[in-house]
């Protein structure tokens, strides 16, 4: 009997154990409401666990963590908060009500391993204390008032990863440790050392570098230092972003910060270096270097820069440097911005001939340039030289000489599809998916980006798609967020306002805020790695259904009582749970199982699994091998989707082409199987068909016909020296415009593509066009006929904004990327081309009212500019109807394959002639190219421009 009951009173005391822990931190809580305004309106009641007060997690009925950011809180911490002895988490970012200055009892939180902080209004001192939170990860003040010095005991802190003090009143020198006292060099394990914008002063201690520590972020600028750069810097060898400027610091730059070889943002500028032009040749992934406003001796611009191939920026604004400006430098890939400013740089510019097409502003004012060569001159509107003699000592009214003339202010905003004059409610903004709500905003800083080109769309996008990962995967209540107003400001950081929208509701609520703000200061979202180290500043969000309520009853008997049974129900509860979890953990392999292509496709266990597949042959590794010369180069002939694509020929004399897959790649796998499992089924003359597969060995390829004139942007691009005139342009896009409608209208089920694009355009030896590449495409079931929601795949500049931002797939999604494979196709642009879309570009050029609606300007000069363009201000109609920000009004395929065929007719092609354009002669006087194809009638062209005696009538 004893025995039986032994389990009984075991869960009894443990109970009891439960109860008064749980019963302190209410009590604890409920002395940090009373000390705070605007704490949620939930925070009532007596289990913060059980009830679920906005921003409270807990373990095991304990207070682990407290997460409230932009909720507008302020007032003073109340000493009481460091009685929450299990809390791990504290993060109350962005609430500038926020003041007062840190207890010093903040040590006794002994499990604290987040204490975030951002953006209030905390002041006083730091607490050495601070030093005894030994578990503490991430520490992030930054953006606050705090003052004085920083506490040695930090260095205490064995396991912080993360240390931003950044932008505060912080003043003194960085401690070091000495003795028995700690110092900030004994941080092996931080990675990131952020003290940029406070006081701090005297020298950099030499002791704070050594080999031994892992730091990868030292961001010190805009502070006081004085004294040298210490040699020690040259030991941290992990270091990939380096600030310092806007210091004082003096002396040599020491040359072993040359062996810094991982180093890619590096801003020495605005101090008063002295000595020789600092080496950097070892500095081989730099994508951004500013060393300008120093006092270096008079030097050439090193060799060496023109071989630091990742440059984006050079900023070497009065840095004493003399000579000739080296043509090089122009030509590195990836260069954006050259600033040579306020030099003694002489003789002639040359940016050679192969500058590079990323140049964005090139300043080289007040030198003594005296020349520009006649090649350079064409490409000047990126380009200041005020105050040099080429411009003093002539009258020259060249834009580069025009004081005034702005160059490279523009950048963009990511497209929104929806007309601002959307009327939304006070408050309300249209979000990205055209629906009013209120959005969380504020600002992202990134303080040391990789770029300087901010009008680069792609940019922008990547930054919102990866943010929107990160969202879903946390899953947070966000339906899309919004880019706008990038901004370098006086601190070379790069601001950036967000939106973000909630999503099945027009308004966050208090819970949905604060795990958003806890994912932005706790950085757990990570921008593209281009980005580099940022920081965000949340607005308070004002737009919660319910007020904070400013009153609350205390806790009385009869809520202890129910904090007693409410520990009862809560072991059986985590029992529960955990019995559930156990579950669903089986479901979701379960689940995996189903999921994975060709589970049911295993070779091994037979052929019983395998598709039955209309006309398509099954092939094995080896007959692929022989018929590919065992995959051999000379067959390779691009890459596609998901791998290589090679050449081959069956022994019937076929030629193929075989699209081989990626070892390992899943995602491949799913693309494979759909393709086949498509194209099986698809037969249409302007549809590229399918021969067979090989599922074998562990390969997965697929045998296409071989379509020998390649993609139509390599004619576009005068790639395959097929040049295309308009009618053969008008006869390739009814071919495309017709496969891509038999997709829509007839395939069964009806298929949706979500990648046409002029690389996915294939033209035959007679120029039918032929849709390719169906990795992406998506069958439509019976239910899903209107629209399916999808993950975004697809082409930047060739997506559907309203698809990308609802991620409502339909038929017109496809239609949208029609349009933009239209424009391309009479101006043989890019869809996004320096930054400019192509929508843009024409719709800013059109004139309705002039000749070709004024877009000469913009066409490709080898449509035949001299010939009559008939129809092409009826083409350029019905393309920029398929960009219609929204999908209902854009024309179904259909209406696209009538009008091109009415076009057709009225320029005197009948649209139904098979094979028009062979029957085409042109003169042509090809130089023996050997494309078996190219011979019997289409004209080859290389370079740029025609000779117009050669143009086609
Ligand atoms: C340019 O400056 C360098 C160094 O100051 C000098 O040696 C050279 O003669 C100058 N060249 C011209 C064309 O003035
Ligand atoms: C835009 O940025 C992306 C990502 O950094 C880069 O790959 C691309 O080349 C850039 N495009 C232009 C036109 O500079």
């Amino acid at each position: 009997m004893a025995v039986r009951n032994k389990p009984l009173l075991l869960l009894l005391f443990l109970h009891i154990l439960l109860i008064s822990a749980q019963s302190q931190d209410i009590v604890y809580l409920k002395a940090l409401k009373d000390s705070l305004q605007n704490t949620p309106p939930n925070w009532v009641g007596s289990d913060p666990c059980g009830e679920k007060w906005d921003g409270i997690t807990c373990t095991d009925s304990r207070v682990t963590s407290i997460t409230l950011s932009s909720i507008s809180l302020s007032g003073e911490l109340s000493g009481d908060i460091v009685q929450l002895s299990e809390l791990q988490t504290l993060d109350l970012s962005y609430n500038k009500g926020l003041t007062g200055s840190l207890t010093p009892d903040i040590g006794n939180l002994k499990k604290l391993s987040n204490l975030i902080l951002v953006g209030c209004s905390f002041n006083g001192p730091l607490p050495d204390t601070l030093g005894s939170l030994s578990q503490l990860g991430y520490l992030s003040l930054n953006s606050n008032g705090f003052t004085g010095r920083i506490p040695a005991s930090l260095g205490k802190l064995t396991k912080l990863y993360w240390l931003d003090l950044a932008d505060n009143e912080l003043s003194g020198t960085i401690p070091v440790s000495e003795g028995a006292t700690p110092g900030l060099d004994l941080l092996v394990n931080t990675k990131h050392f952020h003290f940029g914008k406070n006081k701090l002063s005297g020298e950099i201690p030499a002791k704070l570098f050594s080999s031994e520590m892992t730091l990868i972020h030292v961001l010190f600028e805009e502070n006081q230092f004085t004294g040298y750069i210490p040699s020690t810097l040259g030991l941290v060898k992990s270091l990939e972003v380096l600030r310092l400027d806007r210091n004082s610091l003096s002396g040599n730059v020491p040359s072993n910060i040359n062996n810094l070889t991982k180093i890619s943002q590096l801003f020495l500028s605005n101090n008063k270096l002295s000595g020789p032009f600092p080496d950097l040749s070892g500095m081989s992934p730099l994508n951004y270097l500013d060393i300008s406003n120093n006092s270096f001796k008079a030097s050439d611009i090193p060799p060496w820069v023109t071989s630091l191939k990742s440059l984006t920026t050079l900023m070497m604004q009065d840095t004493g440097l003399h000579g000739e400006v080296p043509v090089g430098l122009f030509s590195i890939p990836q260069i954006e911005t050259v600033v040579l400013r306020k030099n003694q740089l002489n003789g002639t510019l040359d940016f050679g001939n192969a500058y590079s097409t990323h140049l964005q502003l090139i300043d080289i004012s007040n030198n003594l340039i005296s020349g520009l060569t006649p090649q350079s001159s064409s490409y000047t509107d990126k380009l200041i030289l005020v105050e040099n003699p080429i411009c003093t000592e002539s009258e020259t009214t060249a834009p580069y000489c025009d004081p005034s003339t702005e160059v490279n202010s523009s950048y963009l905003t990511p497209p929104n599809n929806c007309n601002d004059s959307t009327t939304c409610g006070l408050g309300q903004v249209s979000s990205p998916s055209c629906q009013c709500s209120y959005p969380y905003t504020g600002t992202l800083s990134f303080r040391a980006p990789s770029f300087s080109d901010l009008g680069n769309l792609t940019i922008y996008t990547s930054l919102q798609d990866s943010m929107m990962v990160c969202f879903e995967s946390k899953k947070l209540p966000v339906d899309s967020v919004s880019l706008s107003k990038p901004m370098k400001n006086s601190d070379d950081y790069l601001e950036i306002n967000l939106e973000i929208f909630p999503s099945g509701s027009e308004r966050f609520n208090r819970s949905g805020i604060s795990r958003i703000g806890f994912v932005l200061s706790n950085q757990t979202y990570k921008p593209p790695h281009f980005f580099g180290p940022y920081f965000f500043i949340g607005n308070n969000y004002d737009f919660f259904s319910e007020a904070p309520k400013g009153k609350h009853k205390s806790i009385s008997i009869g809520v202890i009582i129910g904090v007693s049974v409410g520990g009862c129900v809560l072991v059986l509860l985590l029992v529960i749970a955990g019995l559930y979890a156990f579950r669903q953990k089986g479901r979701a392999e379960r689940a995996t199982k189903k999921n994975s292509p060709f589970a049911s496709w295993d070779p091994d266990k037979g052929s019983g699994g395998c598709p039955e597949l209309k006309g398509a042959k099954s092939f094995t590794f080896d007959e692929i091998k022989t018929c590919t010369n065992n995959f051999t180069a000379t067959a390779h002939i691009g890459a596609g989707g998901y791998g290589m694509v090679y050449r081959g020929s069956l022994p019937n004399g076929k030629l193929v082409a075989v699209k081989r897959a990626q070892q390992g790649s899943t995602q491949g796998g799913l693309e494979f199987k759909t393709e086949i499992e498509l194209l099986s089924r698809v037969h249409h003359k302007n549809v590229v068909s399918l021969v067979g597969f090989c599922f074998d060995a562990g390969e997965q390829m697929l045998v296409y016909e071989y379509i020998v004139n390649g993609t139509l942007k390599d004619s576009l691009s005068g790639r395959s020296g097929i040049r295309l005139d308009w009618m053969r342009r008008l006869k390739i896009i009814l071919g495309a415009a017709r496969g891509l409608q038999y997709l829509h209208d007839l395939a069964d089920p009806p298929i949706i593509h979500r990648d046409i694009k002029t690389t996915n355009i294939l033209l035959d030896e007679r120029l039918n066009a032929k849709v390719a590449d169906f990795g992406l495409s998506k069958p439509l079931s019976d239910a899903e006929r209107t629209h399916v929601t999808t993950q975004v795949k697809g082409t930047m500049g060739y997506m559907d904004p309203e698809y990308y931002m609802t991620q409502q797939l339909t038929e017109k999604s496809d239609v949208y990327s029609f349009g933009i494979v239209m424009l391309e196709l009479i101006t043989a642009r890019n869809p996004i081309e320096k930054g400019k879309y192509i929508v843009r570009v024409v719709k800013e050029s059109m004139d309705k009212e002039k000749d070709l609606y004024n877009l000469r300007e913009v066409l490709d000069p080898t449509i035949g500019l001299s010939t009559e363009l008939q129809g092409l201000e009826r083409f350029v109609d019905i393309a920029l109807r398929c960009v219609e920000e929204t999908g209902n009004k854009r024309p179904r395929m259909s209406e696209v394959v009538k009008e091109i065929e009415n076009i057709m007719e009225l320029a005197g092609i009948n649209p139904n002639a098979e094979s028009a354009s062979t029957s085409e002669t042109y003169n042509s006087n090809s130089k023996g190219n050997d494309h078996p194809y190219l011979k019997d009638s289409l004209f080859e062209y290389s370079g740029g421009h025609l000779d117009s005696s050669l143009e086609a009538k």
